[in-house]
């Protein structure tokens, strides 16, 4: 019996918390991982190693080594900036000689121009990645189910039995679980096939706002209510913890939901038969979670 060749899994991102659950998951699977941070000091899940580099500049030197790594498109939305990351990742994945790169593009992204830089940065890098030579897998998420557990979402939750979200009520949402990324992103680094494909990924359930409050109310046992948020105001509140320019490319998403109610609403499953996972349904993930009565999440 032949052993396989040893990997080295890059994650760019690992900082972060999808970035993060993707460099568990892939310890958890026995790799060697490294994740690349800006800061010395951000914390790692267990078994990784850190490199530090600020993209564009010191990506070389991130991917030095490496076998496969996965791209976690960092919260930039300055056109020339997301561009300049993107060709170094293309040209740092393509010197290491990659086996596999696997891009997260933190969210769908419209096949047209749409004006809203965190869709326009982000189908650019694609376009540049997918032509970096390396095979290369890109998996857009939808909206991610721990974003439920942000105080702005879990308070009103505990406090009014309400479910505040920044979307109209109409709008249908695969909502994934970080895990679930995680284990796609393994997925698409290992499977034989889908070079160069592009996946819509998603949870097992697709719920409106007022479907989602069910959900929560059905397992916590209380009547929970749907209340869409301005993105306006959600724009207000996220400021002062991401700064005004990224809180204002993120809202812009949202204002793009209220417009085109199904935006998220494309179907996950031919991307989860084609990668092999079966995602989770959002009450289990919800009954999985700890929801503190008297204020946010524990
Ligand atoms: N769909 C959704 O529901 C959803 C929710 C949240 C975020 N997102 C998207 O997911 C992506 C990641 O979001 P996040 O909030 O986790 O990301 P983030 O705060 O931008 O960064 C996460 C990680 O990337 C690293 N990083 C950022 N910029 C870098 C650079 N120029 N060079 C090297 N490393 C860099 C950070 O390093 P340090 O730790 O050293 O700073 C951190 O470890 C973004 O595209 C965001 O829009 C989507």
């Amino acid at each position: 019996m032949t052993t396989p060749p040893p990997q080295h899994h890059v994650v760019l991102g690992a900082g972060g918390a999808q970035g993060a659950a993707v460099a568990r998951r892939l310890r958890a699977d026995g790799h060697r991982v490294t994740g690349v941070t800006r800061s010395a000091d951000r914390p790692l899940p267990e078994g990784v190693t850190r490199r530090t580099a600020d993209l564009p500049r010191g990506a070389a030197a991130a991917f030095d080594g490496a076998t496969h790594a996965t791209a976690v498109l960092p919260l930039v939305y300055d056109e020339r900036r997301m561009a300049a990351i993107a060709d170094a990742v293309a040209d740092a994945a393509a010197s290491a000689r990659l086996r596999r790169l696997v891009v997260v593009t933190g969210t769908r992204v419209p096949s047209r121009p749409t004006g809203v830089a965190a869709f326009d940065t982000r189908r650019a890098a694609v376009d540049r990645l997918l032509g970096s030579g390396v095979p290369t897998v890109v998996l857009r998420p939808p909206l991610y189910l721990e974003n439920l557990r942000a105080p702005g979402v879990a308070g009103p939750l505990a406090a009014e039995d309400v479910l505040r979200y920044p979307l109209p009520p109409d709008a249908p949402v695969p909502w994934l679980a970080h895990a679930d990324l995680a284990a796609a992103v393994a997925a698409a680094l290992h499977r034989p096939g889908i070079a160069g494909a592009a996946f819509d990924i998603g949870g097992r359930d697709l719920l409106t706002g007022p479907g989602l409050a069910d959900a929560f109310g059905a397992v916590l046992g209380r009547t929970v209510a749907y209340r869409a948020q301005d993105p306006d105001a959600f724009r207000s509140a996220l400021a002062p913890v991401l700064g005004a320019e990224a809180a204002a490319g993120v809202a812009a998403t949202y204002h793009w939901a209220h417009a085109h109610p199904d935006h998220l609403a494309s179907d996950p499953e031919p991307a989860a038969r084609a990668l092999g996972v079966e995602p989770m349904g959002v009450r289990d993930w919800i009954a999985a979670q700890r929801w503190d009565r008297a204020g946010a999440q524990r």
